[in-house]
């Protein structure tokens, strides 16, 4: 049930600081160490690519988890839309290990890749919050996510908790091929700050009302844009506030906006941007420049480290492939607001169903 809350969304967006500690304690001992099965470990191990397979959310969430795993474990990976990839194979490496990612686990498409994966006879992991789901129950390994039900059709929780929990994976496997950045990462830690941050981001309502009402108020249009990990958080905040507020609304790559983007920056277009990367910080800066020039309201969300004066969000400072742990927060809010400011149906879209059980 919805307790004392509105709708089940802003419910499932203040609950994250808790599933991040809940996921903290399932998974990792009170030292830190991670816990998870051997023989997962050791199929892992043997990969000589990771192939993620996804869909929406969950396809954002496994962008961060290629991150995430080639950093920390060194085993390069690929990820693909799960519509696309069950009819394009592409030629896969000699020792694949496939992980699906799905909230539900009921997801169609999803289900058609891990089929022909396991007709194959190729390893298969599914990350999932639902423990005895269709693919949970088909795939050789599941992980789930201890997210709690998530009922509002636009995923908020579920994807805070599968970077999470692709984290753990990742320090896991890591450690295991003793790679030192693994062994170095002080994950417990690092899930704590998560969820203060996060709370600290959820507590502030009125302000996040305030910054949706100020720069999507009245557009018909707005784009997110970052660089690296930012760019991944720009795909996932603009599905967002797509889905539930109809807003038309563009991801994209700081870098590709004198691509083509930039022609459609014009006076008042929302343009939000994601800065945490400090090594693209000034690029992305640059960026934020050619858009005000041409009229657009800017609105950054920065890191500390990459603050400047202007900025209207500063978060603190998390391993820089988590910082989407953040981040996604802060588009899931600015979603939320824009949508309940237009008097529409958070938690019920038109057209979307929650779970999509057809191909
Ligand atoms: O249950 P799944 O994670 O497999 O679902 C995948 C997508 O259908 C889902 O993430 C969808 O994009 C959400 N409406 C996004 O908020």
């Amino acid at each position: 049930s919805k307790g004392a809350y509105p709708t089940f969304m802003l419910k499932e967006i203040d609950e994250q600081p808790a599933v991040m500690r809940r996921i903290s304690q399932e998974y990792l001992t009170t030292s830190g160490q991670p816990q998870i099965e051997p023989k997962l470990l050791q199929t892992l191990a043997q990969a000589d690519r990771l192939y993620f397979v996804a869909a929406g959310t969950s396809y954002h969430a496994s962008l961060v988890g290629k991150r995430l795993f080639e950093k920390y474990t060194q085993i390069p990976a690929e990820v693909g839309v799960a519509s696309e990839f069950g009819y394009h194979w592409p030629i896969l490496s000699q020792q694949p290990v496939f992980i699906f990612l799905s909230q539900s686990g009921e997801t169609a498409d999803s289900r058609q890749v891990l089929i022909e994966a396991k007709r194959r006879h190729l390893p298969t992991l599914v990350i999932t919050n639902v423990a005895n789901s269709t693919l949970a129950r088909e795939s050789d390994y599941s992980l789930v996510l201890h997210a709690g039900p998530e009922i509002a059709v636009a995923s908020t929780k579920a994807y805070t908790a599968q970077i999470a929990v692709e984290a753990v994976l990742a320090k896991a496997l890591g450690e295991y091929l003793a790679i030192p950045a693994a062994l170095a990462w002080d994950l417990q830690m690092q899930l704590s700050l998560a969820a203060n941050g996060m709370a600290t981001l959820v507590d502030d309502k009125q302000g996040w009302a305030d910054l949706a009402a100020n720069f999507l108020g009245a557009s018909q249009d707005a784009f997110y844009l970052g660089r690296g990990i930012d760019y991944d958080v720009s795909l996932e905040a603009a599905l967002k506030l797509k889905e539930i507020s109809y807003v038309h609304t563009e991801g994209f790559a700081a870098g590709e906006l004198k691509h083509g983007t930039i022609a459609l920056i014009e006076q008042d277009v929302p343009v939000i941007t994601f800065i945490t990367e400090r090594t693209t910080a000034s690029h992305t800066r640059g960026n934020v420049q050619e858009v005000l020039a041409r009229g657009a309201q800017v609105l950054v969300i920065a890191s500390e480290a990459c603050q400047q004066a202007t900025d209207q969000i500063v978060l603190p400072e998390l391993t820089p492939e988590l910082m989407p742990l953040l981040t996604g927060v802060c588009g899931q809010l600015l979603a939320y607001y824009a949508t309940l400011q237009r008097g529409l149906n958070v938690d019920q879209p038109r057209n979307l169903a929650k779970s999509v059980t057809v191909e």
